[in-house]
């Protein structure tokens, strides 16, 4: 579609933009309308709002509202079974499908692909995207329904994805099974006057819109609409990177569907937080809705605030693994009422005059961010599930020390080993409890420990023993 140049000057010069067009005649005409059709995608009308809302707001907002701890279900096992029982329903009926989020920059980690290429697994290095790849084919064939996979990417990475998904043969799984769609995009703002930053003459800079702007991305990519036609109604959410999340969970998809609990249309995972200062947000009461506080904007008081057993009470850990109804996610996709974050980081960028390009010593553009969790309150009911670290969380988020590569290889050999010792192996440990071989288990062999019983296992394993199942 050809986009008209005098009407997009019309809307940059409405809302005080129209700095980005003096380059625009010094273009290729090939760049003058790839440069068109990029202006023509940005949401020019809202922008006057955010630079308002978002150009010297402090990154740190306080709950408005009573903040009480979240309510949070601990399953024993009786009332797990039971939820699993209603969440195996559920599943068979081809109800649930699962989606990662996987349009993230990973720049703490420094990996210069996707996410999902990093190879993961303690032995054999599978790729978080083959390691979730298993766990949709497991879940598949234990509760007999094509799981459907939905991945969003970003305009950065959504080629290598694609790529890469099909180098691989789609990980064996049919190719129907998995729909790519890239998340939004949103313009940097020049931190010191609300101006939107070019990368380059005929190019605005852009980032990312989030992990919340997966909802949009749901609904402007047609999946909302496959999963109606499909008869889904459920999408369990989860990040690329923590390859121990289980992505199909029926204790939690039979609590999200209790009526007693939940209104069913999000859920949530907790662990509790290791201690009072962990940098993890925390699911909260605040004017009667579940919501998650970021760590920053926990008042030091209510961080380490303790009950009579000396637990603390703030500890509801949000570890990103939710559970959304689909007619939810498509009235808030529609509504787009999540608020935006801001975070000022260097952002390259060129003089829209000259054309110069400028490498920022300093931070120099805000980046605007949506979160899924800001959805919680917009709920109704909203349960939350206590599930346990060692079994669900092992994020790889930094290069080195906590929640890193080798912090996630050892909390899955500690798990894969925990599941041997259930089934009578013996498994050497050091000192601090860590298993002291390299062991992985693949979720087309076992899901739980229980799914090992009756299989061959060696005897023991100890320190610089591989095991590979
Ligand atoms: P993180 O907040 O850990 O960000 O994303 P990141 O981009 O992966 O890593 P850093 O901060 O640059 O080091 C949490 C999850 O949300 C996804 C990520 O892919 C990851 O699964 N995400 C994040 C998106 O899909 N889009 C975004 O815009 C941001």
């Amino acid at each position: 579609m050809s986009v008209d140049y005098n009407t997009i000057k019309g809307q940059l010069e409405a809302c005080g933009q129209q700095h980005l067009l003096k380059c625009y005649d010094d273009l290729e005409s090939s760049s003058q309308s790839t440069f068109l059709d990029q202006l023509s995608r940005i949401p020019w009308d809202s922008i006057p709002s955010l630079v308002e809302q978002y150009l010297n707001a402090q990154s740190c907002s306080l709950p408005r509202g009573d903040v009480a701890p979240a309510e949070v279900t601990i399953a024993d096992p009786e009332t797990a079974a039971e939820l699993a029982s209603r969440g195996e329903e559920i599943i068979r009926a081809g109800r649930v499908a699962a989606f990662t989020v996987a349009g993230g920059q990973g720049t703490r980690l420094g990996w210069t692909g996707p996410k999902g290429t990093y190879p993961a697994t303690p032995v054999s290095g599978k790729p978080l995207f083959r390691v979730f790849a298993e766990q949709i084919e497991a879940a598949s064939r234990r509760w007999d329904t094509p799981i459907r996979w939905y991945i969003m990417t970003s305009e950065a990475n959504d080629a290598a994805t694609r790529s890469f998904f099909a180098d691989n043969n789609w990980f064996g799984l049919p190719r129907t099974q998995i729909m790519l769609f890239p998340q939004g995009m949103m313009p940097c703002l020049d931190a010191s006057d609300g101006k939107v930053l070019m990368e380059s003459p005929g190019c605005v800079a852009m980032s990312p819109d989030g992990h919340g702007g997966s909802l949009g991305a749901l609904r402007r990519s047609g999946a909302i609409e496959q999963m109606e036609m499909l008869g889904i109604d459920t999408i369990s959410y989860f990040q690329i990177d923590n390859p121990i999340a289980p992505v199909i969970d029926p204790v939690f998809i039979g609590l999200h569907a209790d009526p007693e609990r939940s209104s069913g249309e999000m859920s949530s995972k907790m662990v509790p937080k290791i201690r009072p200062d962990e940098k993890v947000g925390v699911f909260c009461t605040v004017g009667g809705h579940t919501e998650v506080i970021e760590y920053s904007d926990l008042p030091s008081s209510l961080q380490s605030e303790t009950d009579a057993e000396g637990r603390l009470r703030y500890d509801a850990g949000n570890i990103a693994v939710h559970l959304l109804s689909v007619p939810f996610a498509k009235r808030l996709s529609e509504q787009n009422e999540l608020p935006w974050h801001r975070a000022v980081k260097k952002v390259p960028c060129c003089d829209p005059t000259t054309g110069q390009e400028l490498i920022p010593e300093e931070p120099n553009g805000i980046k605007l961010e949506q979160f899924i969790f800001d959805a919680l309150p917009l709920a109704g009911r909203s349960a939350t599930l206590e599930v346990a670290r060692s079994r669900e969380f092992a994020p790889i988020k930094n290069a080195t020390g906590t929640d890193s590569p080798e912090s996630c290889r050892q909390a899955q050999c500690d798990l894969y080993g925990q599941w041997l010792e259930d089934n009578g192996v013996v498994v050497e440990r050091d000192a601090d409890g860590h298993v002291l071989a390299s062991i992985e288990i693949s979720p087309l062999t076992a899901m739980h420990s229980g799914d090992l019983a009756g299989q061959e296992l060696p005897a023991r394993l100890d320190q610089g023993d591989r095991l590979v199942l």
